[in-house]
């Protein structure tokens, strides 16, 4: 079947899976099965139904064929059959109906090929035969390109990392077409799904409950799609539950996304950091999103230096959002010289786009298309991808103190604040 998410074709497939009506297309089945090296009790009694049922619980073959004489709505039955069916799974259907339209409407829905009943043994063979061979064949036009993973960090509460987060991934599915995952460790609190007007669902609860079950099919489930790019998992975990995980689940679901997609989007509240470091570790480059003011330089900082201690081979990107058209608290100039590096990118305050994104369900970065905050967006998608893209090593951060020194010791807090604010500074520096 051919669903839009690029086939984890990994190896823990089936060859061959068969459910038929009838003793004599059962029997025919286990023969050729057998010829071909596969296993014949993979071949089972009962037709579309039961294709459905097993598919919902096991893992796809690489080739399936399903007897369709039983069904009495076909078109529709397939449609339930590609809701349960991996993408790559090549199906072969067999039915009495004798009806070229019919056909026409399988194939279009992703069925490689539809016998008449009663049909030969030659037939079944060539019909295997080329499904073996479209199996095989390389199925994507798309260029391979390595997967990335973005994680977004925001250095305090409400700086807008999640709506970064959110207009990323949008960005990347639909201006770039990358197939992403977005992936939001706001267990408890999160907004992802929220902003794009959509149901959490139960997957990441799932997961970090039973994360033995993780594995391609249940990425194929549990997530929730925006688009045909986009699909995310969240959760809207009662307040009420802490949350019980050693972060193996967060670790493996990344693992899986790597097959699936080609690009994660990680929104990381900052205490998953220091809670599951770990989850930083094959990290390609992280957004560390902060406002322009006292606090958020501090954390900045900290933020920093904690990447270039924990994550070295990941790539930073300083993006300063809801900066306010007027005087923000600290001045770009002031907030670069503190954090040691350069703001890459600065994402303007936008109260009317932020209200309408609110109202429609959509990202920030759709909503603003068109405007300074829509400008910045595709700013920042594309250094985003020219970190991800540039073979160059990652420039080395200057943020963080040498060895010993004290991080605190290195911002100059009363420099950044307004004249009136530093005689009354109590700040020890
Ligand atoms: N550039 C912007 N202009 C206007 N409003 C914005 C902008 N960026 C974010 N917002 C708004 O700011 C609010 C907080 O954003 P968001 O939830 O993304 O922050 P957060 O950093 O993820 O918060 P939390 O710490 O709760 O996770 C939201 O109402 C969002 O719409
Ligand atoms: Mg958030």
């Amino acid at each position: 079947m051919n669903a839009p998410w690029k086939p984890g074709m990994g190896g823990h497939r089936d060859p061959f899976h068969a459910f038929v009506c009838d003793d004599h297309s059962f029997d025919m089945l286990r023969a050729v099965a057998a010829e071909m090296g596969w296993a014949p009790e993979k071949v089972n009694k009962g037709g579309m139904r039961n294709a459905v049922q097993s598919l919902s619980i096991t893992a796809s073959p690489q080739i399936l064929f399903v007897d369709m004489s039983e069904s009495g709505d076909p078109l529709n039955d397939i449609n339930s059959l590609a809701e349960v069916c991996e993408p790559g799974t090549v199906v072969i259907a067999a039915g009495q109906v004798n009806d070229v339209r019919l056909y026409r409407d399988l194939v279009a829905s992703g069925i490689q090929d539809y016998l008449l009943k009663p049909f030969g043994a030659d037939q079944l063979r060539d019909a295997l035969a080329q499904a073996q061979a479209v199996f095989m064949a390389p199925r994507d036009a798309a260029p391979e390109r390595p997967h990335c993973t973005i994680s977004v960090i925001g250095t305090r509460g409400g700086v807008g990392a999640s709506s970064i987060a959110t207009s990323l991934s949008w960005l990347l599915s639909e201006k770039k077409k990358r197939p992403t995952a977005l992936l939001d460790l706001d267990v408890h609190f999160g907004t992802n799904a929220l902003a794009m007007d959509l149901e959490p669902g139960r997957g990441l609860t799932d997961a970090i409950e039973n994360p033995s079950r993780i594995d391609g099919l249940f990425i194929e489930r549990a997530m929730v799609r925006a688009s045909d790019t986009l699909a995310i998992l969240s959760a809207e975990a009662p307040i009420s539950q802490p949350m019980m995980s050693d972060g193996g689940a967060f670790y493996q679901l990344l693992e899986e996304f790597r097959l699936a997609f080609e690009c994660s989007v990680i929104d990381l509240p900052r205490n998953m950091l220091i809670q599951h470091p770990h989850l930083m570790a094959d990290v390609n480059v992280t957004l560390v999103v902060t406002e322009l003011t006292l606090a958020g330089a501090r954390d900045t900082i900290r933020i920093l230096s904690w990447l270039k201690s924990n994550a070295p081979q990941t790539r930073v990107l300083v993006i300063a959002n809801r900066v306010h058209p007027g005087a923000p608290e600290i001045s770009r100039k002031d907030f670069e010289q503190s954090i040691e590096r350069k703001v890459d990118v600065m994402v303007p305050f936008d109260l009317r786009i932020g209200s309408q994104a609110a109202k429609l369900g959509k990202t920030l970065a759709e909503t603003a298309k068109g405007s300074k905050l829509g400008a910045a967006c595709m700013e920042m998608l594309n250094q985003v991808l020219g970190a991800v893209e540039s073979d160059d090593a990652a420039a080395p951060s200057k943020a963080a103190g040498k060895k010993g020194e004290s991080l605190l010791g290195k911002i100059d807090f009363k420099s950044m604040m307004p004249s009136r604010r530093k005689d009354k500074a109590t700040l020890d520096n």
